[in-house]
């Protein structure tokens, strides 16, 4: 078979200037697009950056390299992170990554002692300590937005006491509850989130920068002290798992696919709360939209988005965990597929707790509506069966038929169970007495519950 030999001309790329010693050619172009990672890792730059400063710092303390030499390195860096602040900066996909990008602009500014900065260290364990400090970044972003949302509910919920709604089970009217108590399980859910969120940037709270390749270096390296200076807890302990681990993105998209679904669930509610059945709340123009046909629609967009963004932090969560299955120790280029999920997860989480937290500062709540439908389906009936067996010492269960047969009868009669009269109510059970009537109304059956956990304002705390 013939083969033809490969010639330098024109139109052949030239070897990477990085790291092409022993490369003759460029990469071809299918190979450079597949390869480069620029167009999406070039938002880790500021983390690239302080990492790159903490290690020259260290370089320099444990003399490697010299006082001057490092002060060049850091000032340059700062000025590159300068450039791309204000987008003075031209990434360039030859260049495949933000770290290089980064590092050859530092040669063109500082010349050759630039190269001196990858000096102990490999791109595994500099894209490995990006990538956290960029997660922990995020968990503190979320967190911090997390807790405006909480905020956002607890008022509400605070100024909801006194507001009734109907409890559902299976979306039926099932007992009454107040509208605090609804809100006030939201304020548990974004808690736990809250808590599980903290856990995660706990335990991703390790610095992976001196792991190297995957070995660790021979020089003599200060991992403790650039540790410290990034605000890890400690350096991590194994260079093959550091590299080659993203258990810490893969935790955190997994805390945010929990969050998604609780705020799915609540944007759910916010959906039907909107709906002209229900009518229980009224969104302003803040947060809905108008129909280009429809001149009388109000539409709550934000929150039936908020219902769907789940899907793709759900799908960000599938993609990593498919990409880290199976890849053996130590690090592989499937890695660099980690980020574009796990910076879509974040940036969509974001904006999903921010219309959150606008939408409960944003909605009218209309009480009179809700009452309205706590008082329907028969709502207090359990609060009946509950009388039977405090007053007569019927048995639960009895107590169950009993009063299903008192709400056959007001449903014969088309009414509500309080317009039945007493002799009504006895032509099912004649022991019943006039009693039964102060546990009718949906105010008496809220302020009864008052166990632990219960909906009463003066439940038991
Ligand atoms: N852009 C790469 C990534 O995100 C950086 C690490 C490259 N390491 C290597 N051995 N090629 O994973």
């Amino acid at each position: 078979m013939a083969t033809k030999k490969l010639t330098k001309n024109s139109s052949i790329k030239s070897s990477n200037k990085m790291w092409g010693g022993h490369f003759e050619y460029g990469p071809s172009e299918i190979m450079e697009k597949i390869n480069a990672s620029i167009d999406f890792d070039k938002k880790l730059y500021k983390q690239d950056i302080r990492g790159s400063i903490a290690h020259a710092r260290m370089l320099g303390k444990t003399k490697i390299l010299k006082k001057a030499e490092v002060d060049k390195i850091i000032s340059g860096l700062q000025k590159i992170e300068k450039e791309i602040d204000s987008g003075n900066f031209t990434f360039k996909r030859e260049l495949e990554d933000i770290h290089m990008n980064i590092e050859s602009r530092l040669r063109e500014m500082i010349g050759d002692v630039a190269g001196k900065l990858h000096t102990a260290r490999s791109r595994n364990d500099q894209v490995a300590l990006d990538f956290r400090l960029y997660c922990r970044d995020a968990a503190d972003i979320i967190l911090s937005e997390l807790n405006q949302l909480k905020n956002a509910l607890t008022k509400k919920a605070n100024a909801s006491k006194n507001i009734i709604m109907p409890g559902f089970t299976h979306l039926q009217v099932a007992q009454p509850i107040t509208f605090s108590h609804h809100l006030n399980a939201y304020v548990e859910m974004i808690s736990r989130d809250i808590s599980r969120l903290k856990d995660c940037r706990e335990r991703m709270n390790e610095c992976p920068l001196g792991s190297a390749a995957l070995a660790g270096t021979s020089f003599p390296i200060d991992r403790h002290m650039v540790a410290k200076e990034l605000g890890f807890k400690s350096p991590t302990k194994n260079s093959l798992d550091t590299v080659s681990d993203r258990d810490f993105a893969i935790e955190l998209v997994s805390c945010l696919n929990i969050l998604s679904i609780h705020l799915s669930r609540f944007a759910e509610e916010i959906v039907i709360w909107c709906s002209q059945p229900f009518k229980f709340i009224t969104l302003s123009d803040k947060f809905t939209t108008g129909s280009s046909i429809m001149p009388q629609k109000r539409n709550p967009d934000a929150a039936e988005l908020v219902r769907a963004k789940v899907g793709r932090i759900f799908g960000s969560l599938a993609t990593l965990t498919i990409i880290l299955k199976g890849l053996p120790l130590a690090y592989s280029k499937d890695m660099q597929e980690d980020k574009e999920p796990t910076f879509d997860a974040i940036e969509n989480i974001i904006l999903c707790i921010k219309a959150a937290t606008g939408m409960v500062d944003d909605m009218k709540v209309n009480k009179d509506n809700m009452r309205k439908l706590a008082a329907s389906g028969y709502s207090t009936a359990t609060d009946i069966a509950d009388w039977l067996v405090k007053n007569l010492g019927t048995p639960f269960r009895d107590a169950h038929h009993i009063t299903g047969r008192i709400v056959k009868l007001a449903e014969s009669k088309n009414c509500r169970l309080d317009e039945l009269s007493l002799k009504e109510i006895q032509s099912v059970e004649k022991k019943i007495t006039a009693d039964i009537f102060n546990v009718l109304s949906v105010e008496s059956s809220v302020n009864s519950r008052t166990s632990f956990g219960g909906t009463s304002p003066k439940a038991k705390k």
